[in-house]
């Protein structure tokens, strides 16, 4: 992303190590597809790719890392300046427990 890209009034957060845009409001998951990010996390077994499938917190194909908790739902929890989202490898604990919406 160049920084022409960068207005205020964004959300700037960083997944993998690269800032991401997002509007205020606007989920992690949204923000991640918009910027062509669509592997949110990898299944423990074969560490298939999964992302944003349902976008309303029912699959929890979009499990990330943020700010060091796993199990977010990414297409629940909303993007806010300075987060750091990492891509999650596997279950890190009880899916069910998963944080998001609130
Ligand atoms: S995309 Fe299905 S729970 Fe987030």
């Amino acid at each position: 992303m160049s920084t022409s890209t960068i207005r205020s009034g964004n959300v700037h957060f960083e997944f993998e190590g690269q800032t991401v845009l997002a509007r205020p409001g606007q989920s992690i998951a949204a923000a991640l597809w918009a910027a062509q990010h669509t592997t949110f996390r990898t299944t423990g077994g074969d560490a298939a790719p999964r992302g944003y499938f349902c976008g309303m917190g029912i699959c929890f194909d979009c499990l990330v890392t943020v700010d060091g908790r796993p199990n977010c739902r990414a297409c629940l929890v909303p993007a806010a300046d300075g987060m750091v989202v990492m891509r999650q490898h596997g279950n890190e604990g009880d899916p069910a427990s998963a944080g998001g919406g609130s």
